[in-house]
């Protein structure tokens, strides 16, 4: 029996993507999972090969967290079960690219029930059982979008935005408590996002683009170290200073540009030259 082999870890989203990652890095640690999604039979295949590769114990739960009571069951089936939640990771999210006036308000709200509400419920039935044990962490995904709203992704990047915030508050606020919380910001990877938010691969995206493995590493040693928060990638770190550091209309441009959403207006593309944005903009 390793120190791991008692400290559970859950992870949400866990059928594809980084969730999937987190799952096989907390394995190669030893540490017992749960594995939450709606896909049941991708679950189950990694809950298998994790178990034969790792000899860890793997619990399955078909979970669909955008739905409040669904989120609640959850965490009272697992403490039925014995099974206190050491390290949560806070996956499951998705977005839409596309106008916003476009989607419609069934998937807005969808988007919020999950990114934001959903979220918001895991973290705070599994954040009061650590504080009273006294320990426990806790990593909240967010995303680069979260520095900004993004034109094109503006429900996706509002969500994201809360997410960062309530991890920074929370941050502070459990940390006398023993619990450390974490938020991972990654910029476009090679996950299943994508495809599930119909967004468009520009050049620079694909330039941009990391494969989930080094975020995933990078999220949970931020974790371990106790940091509030982490940004994966030299990319990804230049493209949040430059946020920091520029006007908001010079930013707002290029992310719209980077993530290839049409320009304001015809005049608007006609002088898209950015560095005319820079100057006189203020925030
Ligand atoms: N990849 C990127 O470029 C990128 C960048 C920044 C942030 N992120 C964030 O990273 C997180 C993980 O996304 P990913 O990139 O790994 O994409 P992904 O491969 O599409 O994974 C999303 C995961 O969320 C789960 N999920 C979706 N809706 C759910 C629901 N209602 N209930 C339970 N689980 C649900 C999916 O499983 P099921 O479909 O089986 O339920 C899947 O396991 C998300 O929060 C996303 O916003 C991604």
């Amino acid at each position: 029996m390793t120190a791991n082999s008692n400290s559970w870890v859950l992870v949400t989203g866990a059928s594809s993507g980084f969730g999937e990652e987190f799952a096989r890095q907390y394995a190669a640690q030893g540490r017992p999972l749960v594995l939450v999604a709606r896909r049941l039979e991708k679950l189950q295949a990694l809950a298998r090969e994790l178990r034969e590769r790792h000899g860890v114990d793997v619990i399955v739960e078909q979970v669909d967290l955008s739905a409040i009571t669904a989120v609640v069951e959850l965490h009272k089936r697992l403490r039925e079960r014995g099974i206190a939640i050491d390290v949560l990771i806070n996956n499951a999210g998705h977005g839409w690219q596309g106008p916003f006036v476009d989607a419609s308000l069934d998937k807005a709200m969808a988007m919020l029930d999950l990114d934001v509400a959903g979220m918001t419920a895991v973290t705070r039935l599994f954040a009061e059982d650590m504080r009273a044990r006294r320990h426990g962490q806790i990593l909240m995904v967010a995303s680069l979008l979260a520095y900004q709203g993004v034109q094109n992704f503006a429900v996706y990047s509002a969500a994201k935005a809360y997410v960062l915030r309530l991890a920074e508050a929370l941050h502070r606020e459990l940390e006398r408590d023993g619990v450390t919380v974490t938020a991972l910001n990654p910029g476009m990877s090679n996950t299943g996002f994508a495809a599930a938010a119909q967004q468009q691969i520009t050049p620079m995206l694909k330039l941009m683009m990391m494969q989930p493995a080094p975020v995933v590493r990078a999220g949970i040693r931020a974790l371990e170290a106790g940091r509030i928060s982490v940004v994966p990638g030299w990319g990804n770190k230049a493209f949040v200073f430059f946020t920091w550091a520029t006007p908001r209309r010079l930013h707002q441009a290029v992310a719209a540009r980077v993530i290839g959403a049409r320009p304001k207006s015809r005049s608007a593309a006609g002088r898209t030259h950015l560095l005319s944005c820079a100057s006189g903009m203020a925030r």
